[in-house]
């Protein structure tokens, strides 16, 4: 404690720190790396930008600071936490390397892409993270910063997406700071995420491999490199493996409208494509050239715009082929319907 309180600085000079480290800042600098480190050995929580979504931040070994993830985010504790590591070596401290996860790291790791494998019997990290369970979910993310955090701080860092639970995840600093910017002491700047969207979770650790979320890695290329067919996620009494498949996700303050063919003045287009869909009040387009990477790049920014928006009583989506990332944006935009 007396350690965690002497790493401290000044309430005006955290609040100066954040503001600072808000600016652009690609790649962010030594000096906020540190101080993030520096925080996470404490046992306090940081924001940091992935390729995927900013994650808030903890050293997974430690329970204490783990419950604070939890609290932050208003998060039920049976919902597990992704562990980030840099590399398999470390990986392999704390889960139980196999065949299928060796062959999906030699493919695509550093990736979009968490693992979900057993637990190492005397694996280091809080048993909060993984829910109290016996598997525990990996990812090596694809971005410099995130993985040059990992190593400086030595620490296998649990990260969930940098949201309050059940609403949209955050792609920008910006995005971080309006949602959690008064309860964290540091949020690292790394820009726009390229992916936009929550990395693809396979779980590895029963008798077929099965995905429990969609991303960018898709099914497809998972089938293709493991050389099987994936099972279909099943539920167990009624829950489903992953809580993160739970039905109402990733939610704005509006109602969502998907697939619409119309649309009301007092409504937000979210367009993909030529937008052929008349009469909204605001138009964003995922899009123009429909290209789906580029729509799950700006899928939660948008919807936070429109969200933010007092003239608007509703956001209505045009459809979104079904196909590659668009399996993961159209399951981000069912959930953010639901109610
Ligand atoms: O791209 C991402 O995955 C981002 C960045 C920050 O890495 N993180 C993220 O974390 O989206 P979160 O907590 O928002 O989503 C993690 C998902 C949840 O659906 C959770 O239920 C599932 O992964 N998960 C984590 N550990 C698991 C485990 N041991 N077994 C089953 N599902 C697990
Ligand atoms: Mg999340």
């Amino acid at each position: 404690m007396k350690e965690a309180m002497a790493l401290r600085l000044p309430w005006i000079m955290e609040k100066c720190l954040k503001l600072l480290s808000l600016k652009k800042n690609n790649p962010i600098a030594p000096i906020l790396l540190q101080k993030a480190v520096d925080l996470l050995r404490a046992g306090e929580l940081v924001a940091f930008p992935t390729e995927t979504v900013y994650g808030l931040g903890a050293d997974a070994t430690n329970d204490r600071a783990v419950a604070k993830i939890f609290a932050t985010k208003g998060r039920p504790q049976f919902n597990p936490l992704i562990v980030h590591v840099d590399s398999v070596a470390m990986a392999q401290r704390y889960a139980v390397w196999n065949a299928w996860a060796e062959a999906l790291a030699l493919a695509f790791c550093p990736a979009p892409l968490t693992m979900i494998l057993p637990k190492l019997p005397d694996s280091a990290i809080s048993h909060l993270c993984c829910a109290g369970g016996d598997t525990v979910g990996i990812r090596i993310p694809n971005h410099k910063d995130a993985r040059e955090l990992i190593r400086r701080s030595g620490l296998p860092l649990a990260a969930p997406s940098a949201n309050r639970s059940g609403r949209i995840s955050p792609t920008s600093a910006q995005d971080v700071w309006e949602e959690l910017g008064d309860s964290i002491p540091l949020i690292l700047d790394g820009g726009n995420c390229q992916i936009g969207i929550e990395s693809t979770v396979i779980d590895v650790s029963g008798k077929v491999p099965c995905i429990l979320r969609h991303g960018f890695i898709t099914q497809s290329q998972i089938e293709a490199v493991l050389q099987q067919p994936l099972a279909k996620p099943v539920l167990v009494e009624g829950e489903y493996k992953s809580p993160g498949l739970l039905t109402s996700h990733y939610a704005p303050t509006l109602p969502l409208r998907l697939n619409v063919t119309h649309c009301e003045a007092n409504e937000g287009l979210l367009a993909f494509g030529t937008p052929v869909v008349k009469g909204a009040g605001v138009m964003l387009n995922l899009s123009e050239s429909s290209n789906l990477q580029e729509a799950a790049a700006h899928l939660f920014g948008y919807l936070r715009k429109l969200d933010a928006n007092p003239q608007l009583k509703g956001i209505s989506v045009m459809p979104i082929p079904q196909e590659g990332i668009g399996m993961a944006i159209n399951d981000r935009l069912q959930r953010a319907a639901t109610r």
